[in-house]
């Protein structure tokens, strides 16, 4: 396999994460809505845009763009994801709009975008698994108008990001973890420095660069009760990878453990933990 390639993350998000983020679609919504709405509020989408979604996943960030740049504008959805764009296609025929969005099943870093510029190329959490990102954020701003503007959210640290650290902290009781890989892999915190991600944009030719840190309490997707937030806790993100191949007896386990770790984060009646993320803000020139 090509150094480059993007197949780990196709076969990660075909056969491993895209049915448990099927699976999880409305807790997961409850967690990420919030920040996508605020970013989509950034983006200030008028009537008749050309938009892309990058890592589009369940189409609905997909979906409220399409419905602000109306039926003479286009959002388009890419992902890698089969599970995921099936999902989003069924939702865009819900949502009923008079034209509904289209979804493409490539690679954001090589694939063919079209001819047609994007006036906007957008995305909630979907940038930060490419293996070269310079070449997927040339490869998007190569299909920008000369006058598009790129935003997006990605994750911060871990360490900044309780709702995700406190699980994995409170499997160290029960199972060993791994070593942790490089800071810079494909991943959920590929971005998470932000001189490093200024460094690529820049390099992939977009100017205006900006990034802002934004901090904020997490819903452990909407949960009310305890059980409910560790089930979340452990059907997707880091300590849902870190269980992946254990045995029952680890799971029934692990499931108290981190029950336990996320007690104290339990106040009237919902539960949320620490989150930190990044708006980012670009222009195609
Ligand atoms: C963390 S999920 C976010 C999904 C969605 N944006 C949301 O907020 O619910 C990341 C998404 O990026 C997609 N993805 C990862 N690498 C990609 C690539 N090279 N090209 C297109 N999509 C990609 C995955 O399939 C997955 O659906």
């Amino acid at each position: 396999m090509a150094e480059n390639s993007n197949a780990d993350q196709s076969r990660y998000w075909n056969e491993q994460a895209g049915p448990k983020w099927v699976a999880a679609r409305d807790t997961l919504d409850a967690l990420l809505r919030p920040i996508g709405d605020a970013a989509i509020a950034r983006a200030n989408v008028i009537h008749a845009e050309q938009i892309l979604d990058v890592g589009c996943g369940n189409g609905r960030t997909t979906i409220e763009l399409q419905r602000l740049c109306g039926a003479d504008g286009a959002a388009t959805g890419i992902d890698l994801s089969a599970p995921l764009l099936e999902l989003a296609r069924a939702e865009a025929t819900r949502a009923g709009l008079a034209r509904p969005p289209r979804f493409l099943q490539a690679d954001a870093q090589e694939a063919d975008l079209g001819s047609t510029p994007f006036d906007l190329v957008f995305s909630r959490f979907g940038v930060m698994f490419f293996a070269d990102p310079v070449a997927a954020f040339g490869n998007l701003r190569r299909a920008m108008a000369a006058t598009g503007r790129l935003v997006f959210v990605c994750w911060q640290r871990m360490d900044d990001n309780l709702w995700m650290r406190v699980p994995v902290e409170a499997l160290r009781g029960v199972l060993e973890l791994p070593p942790p890989g490089p800071a810079t892999a494909p991943g959920p915190f590929a971005f998470a420095e932000p001189e490093r991600l200024h460094g690529l944009l820049a390099a992939a030719g977009f100017a205006s660069i900006a990034i802002e840190s934004c901090t904020g309490p997490l819903s452990m997707g909407g949960a009310t009760d305890l059980d409910a937030a560790t089930g979340f806790a452990l059907q997707v993100g880091p300590a849902a990878s870190a269980l992946r191949d254990a045995p029952e007896t680890v799971r029934v386990a692990a499931f108290a453990q981190v029950r336990k770790a996320l007690t104290p984060y339990l106040q009237g009646g919902s539960i949320a933990l620490p989150g930190a993320w990044f708006l980012v803000t670009a222009r195609a020139s």
